[in-house]
C-alpha cells in the first residue's frame, strides 16, 4: 500500500519502517537528494495550512520531485467544481501522487477507491492527520529512545483534533499510555483514553497541548480565553512545576497565551519547533514510500 490515509489501520511494523526511514533522511546533510526527479506530485489543499503544506513541499523538492501546488481558493472549486472532479482532473494530467487536505470526514476514503494514484492524507476534518502523528512519534522516540511505556497527556480541544486521534491510535500500537485532559464540551468520549485532571496530566513524560480550534467551534464553546488559560493552559507557572525530563509538544499553529503561554512556546523543554523540523524527513519517507 502506497497511500497513507491514516495511522489507525497502519500496522506497528509499517509505522516503524517509516520512522526508521525518516531517521535516515534526517541524517542526510545534503539539501537535494533527487531520487524522485521524474515524479510529479500535486499538493491539494482544500483547507488552509502552513506547516503541512510547506513541509510536504520541502520534502518533495529535497527528493527532486516536480511539485504542483493547488489551493482551493484560487481554483475552479470556487465555481462549484467538486473535490472528486478536481482530483480526477489532476490525475488525468499525469500526477504520480496527491497530497490532500480536506474539511469533510469520509471523503478521502471514497476518493481513494476511485483514484488510481497514491493519496496522502494531510489532514481530513477531525478524523486523522497521519503525517503529524508520525512526526510526533518520531520526535518522542528521538527524545526518549522508545515509545514503549511512555506516558503522553494530550490536553485541550480533543473533540476537534485529528492530531489527538492519529497520535492516540499510533501510540497505543507501541505500548505508550495516552491520557486526555479537556473541558467537558471539548471531550471525545468515543475515543479509548481516560480523562484526567490537569494536575495529573502534567505528570506525564510528554505534555501535548492542542490548539483551541475556534474555526470548528459552534458559537459559545469557548466562553473566555482567560478562563480557558487559567483552567487548561500550560501557563508559565505550570510549566515551571513540570519534571525536568517532561517534553512539551504542540502541533501548532499555537494560540499564544490561550492553551500555552508565550514564554513556554520556545522554552528549553519545548519541542514545538523541533516537531516542525522533523516533519520534513518524516514526509520525505512518506513520499518515497508512495512513489518508489
Ligand atoms: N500542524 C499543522 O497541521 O499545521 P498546519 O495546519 O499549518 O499545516
Amino acid at each position: 500500500e502506497r497511500s497513507l490515509l491514516g495511522l489507525k489501520d497502519l500496522s506497528r511494523g509499517e509505522i516503524e519502517s517509516i520512522l526508521d526511514r525518516a531517521a535516515y533522511w534526517a541524517a542526510r546533510e545534503e539539501k537535494l537528494i533527487p531520487v524522485l526527479n521524474s515524479r510529479f506530485v500535486a499538493n491539494m489543499f482544500f483547507e488552509n495550512s502552513t506547516r503541512t503544506r510547506f513541509s510536504f513541499e520541502m520534502a518533495e523538492k529535497r527528493l527532486g520531485a516536480q511539485v504542483l501546488n493547488f489551493a482551493a481558493a484560487a481554483s475552479s472549486v470556487e465555481k462549484g467544481e467538486s473535490i472528486y472532479d478536481t482530483v480526477k482532473t489532476l490525475e488525468s494530467m499525469g500526477i504520480d501522487a496527491g497530497v490532500i487536505r480536506l474539511k469533510p470526514v469520509g471523503v478521502l476514503q471514497e476518493l481513494a477507491g476511485k483514484i488510481s494514484v497514491p493519496l496522502i492524507n494531510a489532514g481530513d476534518g477531525n478524523n486523522e492527520h497521519p503525517t503529524q502523528g508520525l512526526l510526533d512519534l518520531f520526535t518522542m522516540k528521538r527524545r526518549f529512545g522508545t515509545l514503549q511505556g511512555l506516558t503522553v497527556s494530550i490536553i485541550g480541544d480533543i473533540s476537534h483534533s485529528r492530531v489527538a486521534r492519529s497520535d492516540l491510535w499510533a501510540l497505543q500500537k507501541f505500548g505508550a499510555e495516552v491520557k486526555f485532559c479537556a473541558p467537558p464540551n471539548m471531550q471525545a468520549p468515543e475515543l479509548d483514553a481516560p480523562y484526567v485532571s490537569m494536575d495529573e496530566a502534567l505528570k506525564s513524560d510528554v505534555v501535548m497541548m492542542l490548539r483551541v480550534q475556534l474555526e470548528r467551534h459552534e458559537t459559545g464553546m469557548l466562553k473566555s480565553a482567560e478562563e480557558y488559560r487559567a483552567q487548561y493552559g500550560l501557563t508559565e507557572e505550570r510549566a515551571a512545576k513540570l519534571s525536568r525530563h517532561t517534553l512539551i509538544m504542540h502541533p501548532a499553529p499555537v494560540n499564544r497565551n490561550v492553551e500555552i503561554d508565550d514564554s513556554v512556546v520556545e522554552c528549553e523543554q519545548s519541542a514545538i519547533f523541533t516537531q516542525m523540523s522533523n516533519g520534513v524527513p518524516v514526509r520525505m519517507a512518506v513520499m518515497e514510500r508512495a512513489l518508489l
